[in-house]
């Protein structure tokens, strides 16, 4: 925490850094009191001119410091704000430093911390400067050998990066490891993990034929959770093998679980710390989402492995370098794990809803940004997902061939470097001959394009013509953007199906075995499209598996949209053609309501969805995927600026799912029955299809008609696994009175209360459940002992569940809901500022409501004028009010 106003750092300001770190030798003494690390730092300097050193450092107590064994005088060196400058080194030289720390007193969980008993670190991106004085840059690469004494009873295990070199006994009561790690690292991969832990084991052959141990730690209750990680872990090693031709380069991989954690997991190189909620499973705990968050989860960390460890980032503003590469590939893994559609509707979904917003907001910034004030607050939908995007539409231009042999370039070129996305844009361009020079403007220009397309067919000469034209809104800092380079996915649907596509002016390929097909690529403001020999007017099927991460103009009518449904080739749009009726249907009663008219709910839409429901021959997670009615969020998002109408975005998106679940009864009754299963659980794609489409009618049914709720009570208390148990319970505590959800709640308390990861889904039912005692509930949920402030798990069940999942609740007319989150941030704010800040993200969208924004705004000033603000909740704060 400063005092004085944080500063902005810019990209434009890079320099490389002045010197090297070849080598670094830590040691470690955990102690209950205080912890002592001591550096032994191997420097060169790397430009002529003497500079002085200025090592990161924070909250450190620095106790020593020598030059080649030599103690500094104190007139040698300076202590600053965040670090250290020492004068005068010679060009090569060992600084050693040793620093007191209290691991027990961080409760920022950045740098070395407590969890429980065990202490773990997490460094990304900047947390190695509360460990040591350090070049604390992902460009400084280094080797490390890492020795730990601790107290042998409670930290029989102490693990750290790279192989195992040495354990040796102490004389008293402690003991003593040492670790070494063949591969040069950034500090943000170093890590360290002491604990009276368990832990399973197993092992894997490379393609290579090296035998790697792996191994997966955790606290004792968690042992019987480990399993199913272990068997992701495998699949992923074996698919990097196969899919990208990467191997694992060490005799030994481990994962650490731990309960209190900032993020998902962290990539630490041969040692991932993992929250313990994406790790740990169990039928009894895990519903089928967590099963596959977990899949995911450990896949992007081990694909780290290459994707941003063994060639990383040169500076944090290329983020997206590692994090966009590895989240398409952790999602090209989940496809072949299981259905590739439903992965892409989901993925696609929370794109839409949550990463639009964001380019739409405050704290929009390109893939690529240009400046920040604390990087913490850019680990973001942005950088992430549509840095995802941005790397699959360089697949889809590329090709699969020349996308791998692009991949393989750019890991072979830059092995052991820190690099750039040019870097990565320059490999794919060298590996394929293509010019991606226009294209690059994904990475430097924010906002989310709107691709406007209309259409003419002429009968006379069977031409069917489509007018595109792009724009993209102004983001802050960047008024004027130019045309980005846009794959359009498209086909056309005709009376039989898909027809054969000609655009006028080129051959047709009759190479390619399928002719219905086409990318467009839409690379200026207007563009024009003709296809000849086209015999009927057809419908056109735009931006295919979402080809590009932009919003679509197309004026569909209903029936066209019913037909895409049905009947086009593409899973993602007829899914996406789903979600636009039933958008245009809620904004309809929307409409309705306000006026004071009569509610009509169009029965084009109920009579769709009977159709999905009685056909059996579709894949039933694409079912339930185009059943699920546009989430709330998503709805205010497209109701734009100013116009978002909670209560009643809230009451007719109700009514609409009354009416279908009154229309469609019968058949939801069938397939609720019909999908009904007693074999033993498994997280296999065949079941949890079933299940997502039978609690999917189960919701409908309940939502519909009070008598249903019966059944959800019935399988609240005889399901056998967390997914079922806890959709009964939904849809008592969503749609049934206090008397059908008070007793479940509180059974459901007594029999999971030993189970921290469930305790956390039970607070974040209660925080999202819509009914009036919504703000009381959660208030009193925090006095609960089961509540604590200092784990980021529950403070995202409980307060980012009501503020993110309770849109009635938290926009409550009388400001209360938002003065809650505000309070909360503002305790935050001191005790972990990196959760404070995440929290931020519901009032910084306070631009969307209508008749709230003064209140919204109120409270991000109240906390702007609160006296040390974190530059994490600074930043987020003052940028939302400009
Ligand atoms: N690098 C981690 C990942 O994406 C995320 C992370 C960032 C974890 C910062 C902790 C702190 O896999
Ligand atoms: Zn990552």
């Amino acid at each position: 925490m400063r005092d004085a106003t944080p500063g902005t750092i810019y990209l434009e300001d890079y320099q490389a850094p002045p010197y090297l770190i070849n080598r670094t030798e830590l040691h470690f003494e955990l102690g209950e009191e205080d912890t002592i690390v001591t550096s032994r730092l191997h420097l060169l300097r790397a430009v002529a001119e003497d500079v002085p050193l200025q090592l990161h450092g924070q909250e450190l107590e620095l106790l020593q410091v020598s030059v080649d064994n030599e103690e500094l005088a104190e007139e040698a060196y300076q202590l600053t704000d965040d670090g250290l400058l020492i004068h005068q080194l010679p060009e090569q030289c060992v600084l050693s430093c040793k620093t007191r720390i209290r691991p027990q007193d961080n409760t920022s969980l950045e740098g070395l911390y407590k969890s429980h008993r065990m202490f773990c670190t997490q460094c990304e991106a900047e947390g190695f400067r509360k460990i040591t004085y350090y070049l604390d840059r992902p460009d400084v690469m280094s080797v490390f050998t890492v020795s730990i004494e601790a107290d042998a009873k409670r930290y029989p295990v102490l693990l750290s990066n790279g192989n195992l070199l040495e354990t040796k006994p102490l004389d008293n009561t402690r003991h003593w490891v040492q670790w070494h790690d063949p591969f040069p690292k950034p500090a943000y991969l170093f890590a360290l993990v002491a604990g009276d832990l368990e832990h399973i084991e197993d092992s894997f052959r490379t393609a290579g034929g090296r035998d790697v141990t792996l191994r997966i730690y955790v606290e004792p209750k968690d042992m019987g959770k480990c399993d199913y990680a272990m068997d992701a872990l495998k699949r992923s090693m074996r698919w990097d093998e196969e899919v990208f031709g990467r191997e694992y380069d060490l005799d030994i991989f481990n994962i650490v679980a731990v309960d209190d954690f900032n993020m998902g997991a962290m990539e630490n190189k041969s040692l991932n710390i993992f929250n313990s909620s994406c790790v740990l499973a169990h039928p009894d705990i895990t519903t089928d989402a967590g099963y596959q968050r977990i899949e995911a989860i450990v896949a992007h960390e081990y694909f780290h492995n290459w994707s941003g460890n063994r060639v990383t980032c040169r500076d944090w503003f290329q983020l997206s370098l590692k994090e966009g590469f590895t989240v398409f590939r952790d999602a090209e893994f989940s496809s072949d794990m299981g259905s590739r559609t439903v992965k892409r509707v989901e993925d696609v979904s929370m794109l839409r809803t949550a990463q639009f917003a964001e380019d739409a907001g405050p704290m929009a910034h390109p893939v690529r940004p240009e400046s920040y004030i604390e990087i913490n607050n850019f680990y973001t939908l942005t950088i992430y997902e549509k840095g995802a995007e941005v790397v699959r539409m360089i697949h889809t231009l590329l090709g699969e061939e020349n996308f791998r042999a692009g991949s393989d370039l750019y890991f072979s070129r830059h092995d052991g470097q820190a690099v750039t996305c040019e870097d990565f844009v320059r490999a794919m361009e060298d590996a394929s001959g293509m010019d991606l020079g226009q294209f690059r403007r994904w990475y430097s220009q924010a906002g989310t394009p709107i691709l406007s397309v209309t259409d003419s067919y002429d009968a006379e000469s069977n031409t069917y013509t489509l007018d595109v034209s792009q724009r993209c809104p102004a983001t802050p800092g960047q008024a004027q953007k130019q045309p980005f380079v846009i794959p359009l996915a498209m086909g056309l649907l005709g009376d039989a199906g898909n027809l054969p596509l000609t655009l006028a002016g080129q051959e047709t390929d009759h190479e390619t075995e399928d002719n219905t097909h086409k990318v467009l690529i839409v690379d200026q403001e207007r563009q024009q499209f003709v296809f000849d020999d086209v015999r009927e007017r057809p419908v056109p099927s735009l931006l295919r598996g979402f080809s590009a991460p932009v919003r679509l103009e197309y004026d569909y009518d209903r029936s066209a949209l019913c037909q895409l449904m049905s009947r086009d080739d593409d899973g993602f749009v007829r899914w996406d053609s789903a979600q636009a009726l039933a958008l245009q249907v809620i904004t309809e009663v929307q409409q309705q309501l306000s006026s004071g008219a009569a509610v009509v709910i169009d029965p084009l839409l109920s009579g769709a969805f009977v159709q999905l429901l009685e056909d059996t021959s579709l894949d039933p997670a694409m079912v339930a995927e185009m059943l699920a009615l546009p989430g709330e969020s998503y709805l205010a998002e497209q109701a734009g600026e100013g116009a978002a109408d909670v209560d009643l975005i809230h009451r007719a998106r109700a009514a609409v799912k009354q009416a279908i679940g009154e229309a469609a009864e019968q058949v939801l009754l069938a397939r609720y029955q019909a999908l009904s299963s007693v074999d033993a659980y498994q997280p296999s794609g065949d079941q949890i299809a079933r299940r997502a489409l039978r609690n999917s009618c189960l919701d409908y049914l309940a939502c519909a008609n009070g008598a249903h709720l019966g059944l959800a009570h019935a399988q609240f208390l005889s399901a056998g696994n967390m997914t079922d148990r806890l959709a009964g319970l939904r849809a008592l505590a969503f749609y049934g009175a206090a008397n059908d959800w008070a007793q479940p709640l509180a059974d459901f308390y007594q029999d999971w209360r030993h189970e921290t990861l469930v305790v956390n889904q039970w607070l974040q039912l209660q925080a999202a459940m819509p009914d009036g005692g919504a703000l009381d509930r959660v208030r009193g949920l925090m006095e609960h002992p089961d509540f604590d402030l200092r784990n980021p798990n529950k403070v995202r069940a409980l307060i980012g569940g009501f503020a993110g999942q309770n849109p009635v609740n938290f926009h409550r007319t009388d400001g209360e809901g938002y003065r809650l989150l505000a309070d909360v941030i503002a305790r935050l704010n001191s005790i972990n500022p990196q959760i404070a800040s995440r929290l931020l993200a519901p009032l910084t969208k306070w631009r969307y409501y209508a008749g709230r924004q003064d209140m919204m705004r109120g409270e991000l000033q109240r906390l702007a004028a609160l006296p040390e603000l974190s530059p994490d909740v600074y930043e987020v704060v003052t940028k939302s009010l400009q």
